[in-house]
């Protein structure tokens, strides 16, 4: 069975209802993985290069979970990628020990997806988001897996049971076809 390492982005961590949902369903399908949270594991912000790139020598998947901010991941994520994707690990000379793993985004969106069209709200679609995180497998040998996504998964009362019980129902089939892309 392939390994899977997820490495959940997201500088409010506390404040998450949709991702902390779509890790819980991920890990109950698939109990196995291993979940790098950053924010639980680096609250001062220092990230353990070594131990992360560990992590990632030992999958066979690398899933990156967040939620989108200004169209991009967030900042935490951002920084991850930088240190951790370090030249001589994951690119350049001698970097090529994430060759051949499979690579998948795992993303989150305020708006709805219909509002993600061309002549939407958004006036663009997700996959012009995806060239920068696509791009990433192709500088480093890897497989580019695609990316799972919903939209629509901000709510304004996160004590609404209705609103919870709706967004939680995102969350469970966006696991599902999270897990159908490993
Ligand atoms: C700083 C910031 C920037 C955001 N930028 C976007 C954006 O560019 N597009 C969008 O659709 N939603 C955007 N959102 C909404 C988030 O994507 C949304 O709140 C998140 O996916 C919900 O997941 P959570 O409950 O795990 O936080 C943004 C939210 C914040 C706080």
């Amino acid at each position: 069975m392939s390994k899977t390492v997820m490495i959940v982005g997201h500088p409010y961590w506390n404040d998450s209802v949709a991702n902390k949902a779509i890790v819980d369903e991920f890990l109950r399908l698939n109990p196995d993985a291993v979940v790098s949270n950053i924010a639980e594991l680096y609250p001062d912000g220092n990230i353990d290069v070594k131990a992360e790139q560990e992590k990632l020598l030992e999958a066979d998947n690398i899933v990156l979970q967040f939620p989108i901010m200004w169209y991009s991941c967030p900042s935490d994520m951002h920084r991850w990628l930088e240190e951790v994707l370090a030249y001589g690990f994951a690119y350049g000379h001698n970097g090529d020990k994430l060759k051949g793993k499979r690579f998948i985004v795992s993303f989150t969106t305020g708006s709805s997806a219909d509002m993600y069209s061309k002549y939407g709200v958004q006036k663009m679609t997700i996959d012009d988001l995806m060239p920068a995180f696509a791009g990433i497998p192709n500088h480093c040998g890897m497989q580019w897996g695609g990316y799972a996504f919903s939209g629509g998964m901000m709510i304004a009362d996160n004590t609404d049971d209705e609103q919870l019980a709706t967004l939680r129902g995102r969350a469970k089939a966006h696991a599902e076809r999270l897990t159908r892309l490993l």
